[in-house]
This record gives C-alpha cells, sequence and structure tokens, in this order.
C-alpha cells in the first residue's frame, strides 16, 4: 500500500478498527523491541521494524485521542521537567552489607544459622552492577512510575528518561501483567562500549568527559529533558520483584524467573547456589571475568534464595539480613596531590609523577602515578593541593582518572613544565612536534643511574643485588661513570659502601662479573639504545650475530632487517657513530663482555657486496625467506632495480622490474637458479 493510500485509507478508518490495529501494531512492536533489546536475536529487518513503526505514528497522528503513555512512540514523548517530583517508596530501598573476604562470607552464613537455627541455605547470585538503582510500578502490567533510589525512603520520578531505556519493557506479559500494581526494581547503568564512545564524541565535540560508566549513567537519568537522556545509551538490569500482592512466590530464584518471564532484562550470570562454598567459588569466577563482563560490576550480590527465611530473618534499618554484597577488591580512589615531580629518564625524558597521599587501590598501596607529559597533565588540568581519581584496574598502571572539581584549593595553581632539568640543571628542551621535554646533558647524573638501572635489569643484563640504593652510592662518589666502570668494581670497593657487608659485596661483584657472558642480544637491549628495546635487541642480534658486523652495518643494512623501521635504523647507527658508544663498547668488550649472540650462524658470509632485487612470487618459498637467506649470507635486498643491482631474482608474475633488469643487463635468477647460488656460495 502506497503511503497516499495508507493516508486515505486511514481517515476513513473507524475508531473501533483503528483502535484494534494500534494494539495490534504495539504488541508486535514491543515483542521486537524485546527480542532486539532484551534477548538480543532480532526476527526481523530493519526494514520490516520501521514500516510497523511508520504505520503506528500514522495512526496515532489521525487519532491522537488514541495514544497511550506506554505506546512505542512515547519512549522519547516527555517535555522537559523544571524539577523531579518526590516519590515516596512504598518499601524502603535498602543498602547492602558488605563483604571483603571469604571469611566475612562464612560469618554471614554463621549469623544466619544463629538467627534461624536448623534451616539449610541455598543461595542466589548475581553480578553487583555498579550502575544508579531504580524502583519500576507497573499497574495492570502497564509502565506507570519510574523513581530513583535517592536516600532509600523519597527518590525522584524520572519515568520519562526511564521509558527511553528501550530494553524497559512498557508492557509486562505472563503472570505479573495480571497484577494490579507490580513494583521491580533493578539497576540502570551504561555498558563500557558505549560509555567510551559517548565519552570520545563529547571529547570531540570538546565538551567534557565523564570519568566512568556511573557517572555518565547517573548525569543521563536525570536529565531534565528526555529527549537528552534518550540520546545516551543506557541499558538495564532487573534484580528485584518488591511487591507483586496475591502472587504465590517461594523463592527469589522464582521470582526472578517471573521478572524475565515478564519480560525484563535479566543479569544471566544469575546463578542458584547450593551451599556457601559454591557461592564463594561464584564470586572468584567473577572477579576473575570482571573485565570481560562489558559493564562495571563492583561484586556479587548473596541473597538468602527462600523468601520465608528472608521474611523471617528482616532487615535492619541500613540493610536486609537476608542478602550481602561481597565486594571485589577497588579500582578507584580518590586521593590528593601532594606533590609534582619531574623525574629523569635513562634518554633525558622527563616525566611528572604525581606524588599522592597513600592510598589502597586494588590490593596495592599507591603512593605514585605517572602524568606522562605535559599535555597530559594540561589536559586533566592536575594541580598540587588536587584530589583525584585515581583508577587501577586489571595490569593496568594506575592512572588519574580526573581531578574532582568542587574539592581544589582556592590557591592552587596550574602546574607549570620546569625548563631546566630537575636532576641536573642542565638545560631542558621539547622538540618541535614531541610530547617530552628532555634533559640536554648527556652527563646528567639522574640519566646514569637511570640508564645503570635498565643495564643491570632482568631482561638487559640481568645483574641481581644492582639495586637502588648501590647505583645511587656507586654515581653519587663518582665510581661509576659508566658501564664498563661496573666491570672493574672489586670487593673491598663494593664493601665500603654504605649498609654493604661483605658478604653482600661479594654477591654483588660476582652478579656482574656472571653478567659478561648474557649474549649480544641482552647487551643491545642494555645499552639503551633509543627505540631499541628488547624485541629490536633481538631482531638485531639474530641477525648481524656479532657486535662487530652490526657496527659495519649502514642504515639501509639495518631498515633491511624485518621488523626495523627507517627510524630505529637511524637511531642504532646514530647511536654507535658517537665516539663515547664506541668507546663504551670497546672498553665492555675488553672487560670479556660477550659481543656475540649464541646459536646465530657465524659461517661463511659468501654474498657480501652482492645486491639484489626479488620481484614476483616464486614458487618454492615466501619472499621474506629468499630476503631472510641473501641477509645470513651477506647479501642486500633492495627495492628498485639499477646498475649497481648485481642480481634480480624473479618470479610469477614479475613485473617491470624485470623489465628494468633486462634494460639495464642485469643477471635474472629463477628460484632454481637462485637456490644453486646461495648453495655453489655456501
Ligand atoms: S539487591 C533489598 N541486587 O547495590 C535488595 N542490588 O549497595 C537490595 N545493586 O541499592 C538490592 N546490583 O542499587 C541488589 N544484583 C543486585 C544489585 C544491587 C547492584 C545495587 C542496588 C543497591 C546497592 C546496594
Amino acid at each position: 500500500m502506497s503511503r497516499a493510500n495508507a493516508r486515505g485509507t486511514l481517515a476513513r478508518m473507524e475508531r473501533a478498527d483503528a483502535a484494534q490495529r494500534l494494539t495490534e501494531l504495539r504488541e508486535r512492536i514491543h515483542h521486537h523491541d524485546y527480542l532486539y533489546y532484551v534477548e538480543a536475536r532480532p526476527e526481523v529487518a530493519d526494514a520490516e521494524y520501521d514500516a510497523l513503526v511508520r504505520e503506528l505514528r500514522e495512526l496515532e497522528a489521525a487519532f491522537p485521542e488514541l495514544v497511550t503513555p506506554e505506546s512505542p512512540t512515547q519512549r522519547v514523548g516527555g517535555q522537559p521537567v523544571e524539577a523531579f517530583r518526590p516519590v515516596a517508596h512504598r518499601v524502603a530501598m535498602l543498602s547492602l552489607d558488605n563483604a571483603a573476604s571469604p571469611a566475612d562470607l562464612r560469618e554471614f552464613e554463621a549469623r544466619l544459622a544463629r538467627a534461624l537455627p536448623g534451616a539449610a541455605f541455598a543461595y542466589v547470585c548475581e553480578p553487583k552492577i555498579d550502575g544508579l538503582g531504580v524502583a519500576l510500578l507497573y499497574a495492570r502490567g502497564r509502565f506507570v512510575r519510574g523513581a530513583t533510589r535517592g536516600d532509600g525512603r523519597v527518590g525522584e520520578e524520572i519515568t520519562a528518561n526511564l521509558r527511553t531505556i528501550r530494553s524497559l519493557p512498557m508492557v509486562l506479559r505472563g503472570p505479573l501483567a495480571a497484577l494490579e500494581e507490580v513494583e521491580v526494581r533493578g539497576e540502570v547503568y551504561m555498558p563500557r562500549a558505549e560509555f567510551a564512545q559517548l565519552n570520545r564524541g563529547l571529547e570531540e565535540a570538546g565538551e567534557p568527559t565523564f570519568a566512568n560508566p556511573r557517572n555518565a549513567a547517573a548525569g543521563a537519568t536525570r536529565q531534565k529533558d528526555p529527549a537528552v537522556t534518550a540520546r545516551r545509551p543506557l541499558d538495564a538490569f532487573l534484580y528485584h520483584l518488591s511487591s507483586a500482592p496475591g502472587l504465590p512466590v517461594a523463592s527469589h530464584w522464582e521470582a526472578v524467573e517471573l521478572l524475565r518471564g515478564a519480560g525484563f532484562r535479566v543479569n544471566p550470570r544469575t546463578a542458584r547456589c547450593a551451599s556457601m562454598d559454591e557461592v564463594i567459588a561464584y564470586c572468584a569466577r567473577l572477579e576473575a571475568a570482571r573485565d570481560a563482563l562489558g559493564y562495571d560490576a563492583d561484586g556479587v550480590v548473596v541473597k538468602v534464595d527462600a523468601l520465608e527465611h528472608q521474611r523471617r530473618l528482616g532487615s535492619t534499618t541500613h540493610h536486609p539480613r537476608w542478602a550481602i554484597a561481597f565486594k571485589f577488591a577497588a579500582r578507584q580512589a580518590t586521593t590528593t596531590v601532594q606533590a609534582i615531580e619531574v623525574q629523569v629518564g635513562k634518554t633525558g625524558i622527563l616525566t611528572p609523577v604525581a606524588k599522592l597521599a597513600p592510598v589502597e587501590l586494588a590490593g596495592v598501596v599507591i603512593r605514585n602515578v605517572s602524568l606522562h607529559n605535559e599535555d597530559e597533565i594540561r589536559r586533566k588540568d592536575v594541580r598540587v593541593g588536587d584530589t583525584v581519581l585515581i583508577e587501577r584496574a586489571g595490569d593496568v598502571i594506575p592512572y588519574v582518572v580526573q581531578v574532582v572539581a568542587a574539592r581544589r584549593p582556592s590557591d592552587a595553581e596550574p602546574f607549570q613544565f620546569p625548563d631546566r632539568c630537575p636532576a641536573c640543571g642542565g638545560v631542558a628542551f621539547r622538540p618541535e612536534g614531541e610530547a617530552y621535554w628532555r634533559c640536554t646533558n648527556t652527563a646528567c647524573p639522574a640519566q646514569l643511574k637511570e640508564r645503570l638501572r635498565h643495564f643491570g635489569s632482568r631482561r638487559a643484563m640481568d645483574i641481581e643485588h644492582l639495586g637502588e640504593a648501590v647505583i645511587e652510592q656507586l654515581v653519587e662518589r663518582g665510581r661509576v661513570k659508566s658501564f664498563p666502570d661496573l666491570y672493574d668494581l672489586g670487593v673491598e670497593e663494593v664493601a665500603g659502601l654504605e649498609r654493604h657487608a661483605q658478604k653482600s659485596a661479594e654477591n654483588l661483584v660476582q652478579a656482574i662479573q656472571a653478567s659478561k657472558g648474557r649474549g649480544l642480544a641482552r647487551l643491545l637491549n642494555a645499552l639503551g639504545i633509543p627505540m631499541v628495546g628488547e624485541r629490536v635487541a633481538q631482531l638485531l642480534a639474530a641477525r648481524f650475530g656479532t657486535m662487530d658486523r652490526l657496527l659495519a652495518a649502514g642504515e639501509r643494512d639495518l631498515a633491511e632487517v624485518h621488523g626495523i623501521g627507517p627510524r630505529i635504523a637511524a637511531s642504532v647507527v646514530a647511536f654507535f657513530a658517537d665516539a663515547t658508544n664506541r668507546e663504551v663498547v670497546a672498553r665492555l668488550a675488553g672487560a670479556g663482555v660477550e659481543m656475540a649472540e649464541a646459536g646465530v650462524d657465524e659461517g661463511p658470509r659468501p654474498l657480501t657486496g652482492k645486491t639484489f632485487v626479488l620481484t614476483g612470487s616464486l614458487p618454492g618459498m615466501t619472499r621474506d625467506a629468499a630476503r631472510d637467506l641473501i641477509q645470513r649470507l651477506g647479501g642486500r635486498v633492495v627495492g628498485s632495480v639499477s646498475r649497481k643491482t648485481d642480481y634480480v631474482v624473479a618470479g610469477e608474475a614479475a613485473g617491470s622490474k624485470l623489465d628494468d633488469a633486462r634494460r639495464l643487463g642485469v643477471a635474472v635468477l629463477d628460484e632454481a637458479a637462485f637456490l644453486d647460488l646461495t648453495r655453489q656460495a655456501s
């Protein structure tokens, strides 16, 4: 039916027919919303769904008196409000008692047993969603009112805002739909992925971002204009049937099933546990899985299953006695910035670090947190004296989420990045286009200490006992000015340092001597060449085998190594071009430090000086394998053919490079001839 036709039909439609069709359309749309938003398994294509909504809108436009508040078209229909109306909760929305450990959970069970001697308890466990508690009222199956928790007794009416949450049913199904009045409770939250997307959008628009999904969800539910809420990606899990008079329900588990059957989103991780052992295992499993949940959960809510037990246990004014929240280790905390220090790294990079009033986070006491660089400090506007929200999630290094603006002291000044190295007073410099300031003094003792610490670290020369305190003294006394000095240290001398007994001096000297045999890869990592970390060091060692060969290599040779780009190549060449660095290497070699990598072929390198170009695909080997073979035998692989090219190795579908070779008279090899050459050569 065309649209014009549809309108014509609408105008002639009887009111009674329209009412019937409206009911039908709304039911179908509710059904599809349920499949899409609650079960995430839509049955119809978007176009088909859109057609239903369009028909509904047109019919409602023709019969405005038939529009109902729970119609799918009314999800964003509310008018902006001046203020939220207070709502007195019929049953108080209580808090939960907390358990921090399995022992606390056992104690909870012991309390239950004391209160109801002889009872056998089963439990229901649910993720504790870090969102906003809400209470929803349905009258004869229709959503009539939604409220925030507020202070637990009186909340705020946010019906229009809650309607915008597409997974919240406007019309119930099953036994709950028949009741005069039903109250359910749950948590409104913002999924993590949507939160990240929202923040990206806000950031691009130059607007302030939210610190976490909970704050974003809180902001959205308390919008005065429901149209704004509708644009914020909220969702909800329902977990409590707080009032369903007249319905026989024996357990929380049954209540959850009723919620599910009525069309509510119920957390799929809800589980029934027959014993406290099972509860404890559930808590451990969920804590391990918390990063994979897609939403923030800060613990597990453990509830006694039998409603008869719940009734007999009752509540305190603060919390029900039949439930407890097992809290995961905290990941966010607030603390104050006592100072901002600038630390000097091994290559002279100056890193600002916030010194914090110590605070425990996920089982670790945090005293420092990196502020990364000048731009980061400016972006977050972190100042000395500020209260900051810090987070440490999983393996992530702690970081400042944001400053708590309301708690900024009136005299807090913006942080001024120093233009001198705080350690040596040398000139600090921020190169154009870089985020970092650097100390330009190569003799800076702070850099030296950092370099020594790195030199001895586990993945570099692995020198046990070369701790910060020793390094500090060796540098301050001028005894160690560069790496090779370490290898001249004698036991007596080390024993003369503060807090060094004879035995520990022996251990350190022995560890230093033992580090001589670590091999080229570790040595290259240890030298602290800019842009050369463990992986690049391994690639270089595997490729060149000895320090001499590496020193002889030019930028182009280096850049040919798979995994090493031109910037790294340039950095390596620049490092070894420096006379001081060359002398360091020579002295290390003189001290007996191993300059080769064990296991790297040191056989003949007969292709030395020969230049190859690879083109087309070879039948029996990949291009990478061919390149590796040439390089291992000392040859070079370049990208284009010139008169200086010795060989072009051409496979299937070779293109213009083959033409160039012919034109310039360069020898062309197929795979067989190439392999012959390498065999003759070796
Ligand atoms: S049950 C009487 N179950 O945690 C029933 N609460 O700290 C008490 N919460 O106010 C609530 N997930 O907002 C319950 N699965 C869950 C929950 C949950 C999150 C919130 C709720 C409550 C707060 C208590």
